[in-house]
């Protein structure tokens, strides 16, 4: 079948399987392995990326359902050289370790901050709660969210940093990269 998708504002049309999920569409047909894929269960939240304006896990989503929609993924959380003040925030407070669960707590993220610009620790741990990190502990995570709601738009705050535009594991930048406080 043909579906007709617009990811981060380019718009892509491909012949794939009915049965394809959205994840593998992003990743394999599109090649943006910036949405990483790890339960395929719906259980660990990596695979979060935006349908039209809501958080999804692609996992969980056929890509014929995106059909006709947009989709944001954490490749499209940039605005060419400046990152988004998410990616700002865990770069500073170390909010990742190996950075599997990275791109899907950034896109949870960034629709909390878009509709709640000063949530407090509860409410962000509320927003992933259904996500997973078996690194940090989510200490780092949380105050990485706070970091970016205190620089909501800040472009000045990429200064220095690397777009990092494939999002994969080092989707907010080589850690020796200077970062304003
Ligand atoms: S891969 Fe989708 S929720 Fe785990
Ligand atoms: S940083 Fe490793 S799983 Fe979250």
């Amino acid at each position: 079948m043909q579906v007709r998708i617009t990811v981060n504002g380019v718009e892509h049309v491909n012949e794939i399987e009915s049965r394809q999920l959205l994840v593998h569409y992003l990743r394999t047909t599109l090649g943006l392995t910036g949405t990483h894929w790890g339960c395929d269960t719906s259980q660990c939240g990596t695979c979060v990326a935006w349908l039209d304006e809501e958080p999804v896990k692609t996992c969980t989503v056929l890509a014929a359902m995106a059909d006709g929609h947009r989709v944001r993924t954490v490749e499209g959380l940039a605005d060419g050289a400046t990152l988004d003040p998410v990616q700002v925030g865990f770069m500073a407070e170390h909010g990742l370790q190996c950075g599997f669960c990275t791109p899907g707590m950034m896109m949870t993220a960034r629709h909390l901050l878009d509709h709640d610009p000063d949530p407090d620790e509860a409410t962000i741990r509320e927003a992933i709660s259904g996500q997973i990190c078996r690194c940090t502990g989510y200490e780092n995570i949380v105050r990485a969210v706070r970091h970016a709601a205190g620089h909501p738009s800040h472009p000045s705050d990429a200064a220095g940093a690397d777009p990092a535009t494939d999002g994969d594991s080092a989707v907010v930048g080589e850690p020796s990269q200077e970062v304003p406080a």
